[in-house]
């Protein structure tokens, strides 16, 4: 594809990533795989990381192993895109990989990030994507099982790739790290205590490295989806009778697209963001207005 200012107008580019190189993790479904697809075609090379990916030959098993509801359907119901979705970036004219990377493993991820900068020379942008969804219940029946394993993926899980991606980002003396936090984490969340909590502290774990990234040009942001139509937004809609009154709160009452935060990111990560550190961004349609 051609460079410059005419092949970003061509390519109907927002903003120009070219030779950019970033990490998605979460990448297989969802707001992940949809991140790193906008990333890609703003200009981007895009590794697509995964617990679940489809050349995994024991992924039935990988997806029994992560105690998640969320991690068996999306394997019966072909939510698995990561192999296809790096294929698809390639097409792009990018260069792109799928590799399995469970944010809970450090050694794991630390070969990873090894493998990217062997493969890609460097790596600017990492999006704290991957995370745990399916525990419901109010407190008294918040499972400490799934508490524990929230507070693994959720949070540890994005400390574990921030904390491995950062000599990578000081070294390359450009950074952009995007935290995936939720409303559920602003406003808390009704029968959501471990997810709530954990997209609340990822809001300090963005801020902390905002401050800490400065010196080295890294800049760090926290992004807060109300409800996204991903596969897992839309089953949740569709099962649970509180999503029409989240909807009937938004002021265009409408739940929003996964192109809504992609988009949000692909700004987040370009030159023009680079006075925008440490912020939130609500991409939550206005939820948290006192909406009429
Ligand atoms: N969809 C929404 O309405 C919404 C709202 C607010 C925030 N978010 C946040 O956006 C992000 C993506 O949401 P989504 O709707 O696409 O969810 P999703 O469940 O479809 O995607 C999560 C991805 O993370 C992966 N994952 C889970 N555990 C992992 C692990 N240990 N290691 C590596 N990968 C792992 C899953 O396999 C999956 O591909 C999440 O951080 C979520 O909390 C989503």
């Amino acid at each position: 594809m051609g460079g410059g200012v005419l092949g970003t107008m061509m390519e109907g580019r927002m903003f120009d990533l070219t030779g950019r190189v970033a990490v998605v993790t979460g990448a297989s479904r969802g707001l992940g795989r949809q991140d790193a697809l906008t990333l890609a075609r703003q200009g981007a090379d895009v590794v697509i990381t995964d617990v679940l990916v489809e050349d995994d030959p024991d992924l039935q098993k990988t997806a029994e192993a992560q105690g998640s509801m969320l991690a068996q359907v999306a394997v019966s119901q072909g939510w698995v895109h990561s192999n296809s979705t790096a294929d698809e970036i390639r097409k792009m004219g990018r260069r792109s990989l799928a590799i399995k990377m469970d944010v809970t493993n450090r050694e794991q991820i630390r070969d990873v990030f090894k493998k990217v900068k062997e493969e890609f020379g460097k790596i600017d942008i990492l999006i704290n994507n991957a995370a745990t969804l399916d525990h419901a219940a109010q407190i008294p029946n918040q499972s400490y099982e799934l508490w524990d394993r929230d507070v693994r993926v959720n949070l540890t899980g994005a400390f574990n790739c921030t904390k491995e991606v950062w000599p990578y980002l000081v070294e390359n003396k450009f950074g952009r790290l995007i935290f995936m936090s939720s409303i559920a984490g602003t406003l808390g969340g009704f029968g959501q205590a471990s997810y709530s909590s954990t997209k609340a502290a990822l809001i300090g774990l963005a801020k902390t490295a905002a401050l800490e990234g400065g010196r080295h040009n890294i800049t760090s942001n926290a992004i807060a989806p109300g409800i996204i139509e991903s596969e897992a937004g839309k089953a949740a809609a569709d099962t649970n009778p509180l999503y029409e009154r989240f909807k009937a709160r938004t002021v265009f009452k409408r739940f929003g697209q996964p192109e809504d935060i992609a988009n949000t990111i692909a700004f987040l990560c370009s030159n023009e963001a680079g006075y925008i550190t440490g912020a939130v961004i609500e991409v939550a349609g206005g939820i948290p207005l006192f909406t009429a």
